[in-house]
């Protein structure tokens, strides 16, 4: 039979090569991490089972990180540990490094994308003793961050388009924003969470976060009881900074959100303390914020609160509530009676990692002053269930019934001409085609027919053809901007090609700027 203990069980390591399944306990796959991260992970092991949690749960370790990564694994991660992370729908890990340069893709960022977690969700709260500008102006900080995880720049689509340009693709798909919305609703009301703020920048991208804040306003409508605003991301970051006891819950794109939860994070004393969960609807991955730290690994120096707290979330993901109130009350309890890790500011007498795991273990059952103390809920028992492992990749639509209609297209050309010789040549290129030229930009903007001569120009345009005659549209498929493309080609360097459309009559592509 196997034993709670996770490290030094070789037969724990050999039942799993093997995927059996060893007891009635829920397995959660378990990444140690690297750096700092064996040292954190064993200080939250430490704290479930005082508390109890490994009567009901059992980690199943996975090889990740550091070392498969030097065994010239570029995934990092082994084959075997993603089988056994998608078998049981939960990872518990550790930090990993990403190499710096070379062909390695970040770890974390792999896994949330490629199993589907959608929401990151990062708790940013005032602790006890945890001395901020905030704290000692009395002003109480308690939020989260729901972050969108899949989409966006973190894509990674990136080209280069000319000797002088580079770019990078920002998709926002209508089904990923309302799977991250109707998330952050679901959990508002979990958690009795009364108003959601959406952070964007639709003003400025008004299709990409245009779209973002549509599904938004559409999601909230199944969830009236909770009150929403929208505010413009650069004035939300003001409005943290100014008055962060405002704000219960944000929801954020990928981008925006990655800078505003470390924004967060600096608000309740830095990333040591931000616990960060990564939900998808059937895996979910549960980690600190930070990184390996590896200026302080292997020390007994590393504060395990981030991951502590992440641990929490996931208690709390798959029912063990009630472990998971104890556990932060002991927490919240050790740290407000002055017992801290080194990196807290203005600790005195500073304790080790397992020191400080023993400690909270040790006041398990203990409460901090009112004003933190959790309510202990009933529920203790796990209720996850482990995914059905899908035959095929789930297809995930929002709108089923638009017409659209082909209006022209955009071709990118990398050239040295100025504005004016380009659109001559253009014009004479297409003016057999069914198409004429419209409008050209650089970087986005307006250089023909009209705009300034003070606006500078690099090697890339963008050169707009449309329908000339209106009674086209609706009649004519992408072949004709296809011909126009390969016209155009003959005699420039067509580095990108977009078809421009209309969707149930509405334009499907942005004006440029001073158009
Ligand atoms: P870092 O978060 O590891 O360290 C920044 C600073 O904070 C260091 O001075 C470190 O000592 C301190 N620190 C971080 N966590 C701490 C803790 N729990 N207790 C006490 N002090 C702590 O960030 P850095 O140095 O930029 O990254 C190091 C490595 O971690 C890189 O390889 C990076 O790719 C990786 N990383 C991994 C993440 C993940 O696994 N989710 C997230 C961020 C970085
Ligand atoms: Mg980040």
């Amino acid at each position: 039979m196997p034993t709670d203990r996770v490290y030094g069980s070789d037969t724990f390591r050999e039942h799993d090569m093997k995927g059996e399944k060893m007891s009635d306990k829920l397995q959660i796959a378990l990444a140690h991490g690297d750096g700092i991260g064996p040292e954190i992970t064993s200080a939250c092991i430490t704290v479930f089972e005082a508390a109890g949690v490994m009567d009901r749960i059992e980690f199943v370790p996975v090889e990740m990180g550091r070392r498969v990564f030097d065994s010239g694994e570029t995934r990092g991660m082994t084959d075997s540990a993603i089988d056994t992370i998608e078998r049981l729908g939960l990872l518990f890990k550790g930090p990993m490094g990403t190499p710096s340069g070379g062909g390695g893709k970040s770890i974390n960022v792999t896994l949330r994308k490629a199993l589907g977690a959608f929401a990151n969700l990062r708790h940013f709260q005032s602790l006890p003793g945890v001395e901020t500008v905030y704290s000692r102006a009395g002003v109480p900080v308690d939020f989260y961050v729901v972050r969108e995880n899949v989409e966006d720049t973190y894509g990674g689509v990136e080209y280069r388009l000319s000797n002088d340009v580079v770019e990078c693709k920002r998709l926002i798909s209508a089904p990923g924003c309302d799977q991250l919305h109707h998330y952050a609703f679901k959990t508002a009301k979990a958690f009795g969470i009364d108003k959601i703020t959406c952070g964007h920048k639709a003003n400025i991208m008004k299709m990409t976060d245009g779209l973002f804040l549509d599904r938004f306003h559409n999601a909230a409508r199944d969830y009236p009881e909770i009150e929403t605003e929208d505010v413009i991301i650069d004035a939300l970051c003001m409005n943290l900074v100014l008055r962060p006891q405002q704000y219960k819950m944000i929801a954020l794109t990928n981008l925006q959100g990655d800078i505003v939860s470390d924004l967060a994070a600096g608000l309740v004393g830095g990333l040591g303390f931000a616990p960060s969960a990564n939900i998808g609807e059937k895996i979910s991955i549960f980690e600190a914020v930070h990184g390996t730290a590896p200026d302080i690994a292997g020390q007994n120096k590393a504060n395990p609160t981030s991951l502590l707290l992440s641990g929490l979330i996931m208690l709390r993901h798959i029912g063990m509530k009630k472990q998971a109130a104890i556990i932060e009350n002991a927490l919240l309890y050790t740290l407000e009676s002055g017992v801290h890790t080194g990196d807290v500011r203005g600790a005195h007498d500073p304790v080790g990692t397992r020191e400080f795991a023993a400690s909270i273990a040790k006041n398990l059952g203990k409460v901090p002053s009112d004003r933190y103390v959790r309510d202990v809920p009933v529920e203790d028992a796990p209720s996850f269930e482990p995914p059905e492992r899908p035959r095929v990749n789930r297809l995930m639509q929002t709108y089923r019934t638009t017409e659209s209609a082909v209006l022209g297209c955009d071709l990118y050309i990398e050239t040295l001409l100025a504005p004016h010789d380009l659109a001559q040549k253009l014009e004479l290129i297409c003016a057999s085609s069914p198409f004429r030229l419209t409008m050209m930009s650089s970087r986005g903007t307006q250089v023909w027919p009209t705009g300034s001569v003070y606006t500078e120009v690099v090697d890339y345009y963008r050169a707009r053809f449309e329908l000339r005659d209106k009674h086209m549209v609706g009649r004519i498929g992408q072949t004709p901007t296809i011909h126009l493309f390969e016209k155009v080609a003959e005699t420039f360097a067509v580095t990108n090609f977009q078809l421009l459309k209309e969707y149930d009559g509405k334009r499907g592509f942005s004006l440029a700027q001073g158009q």
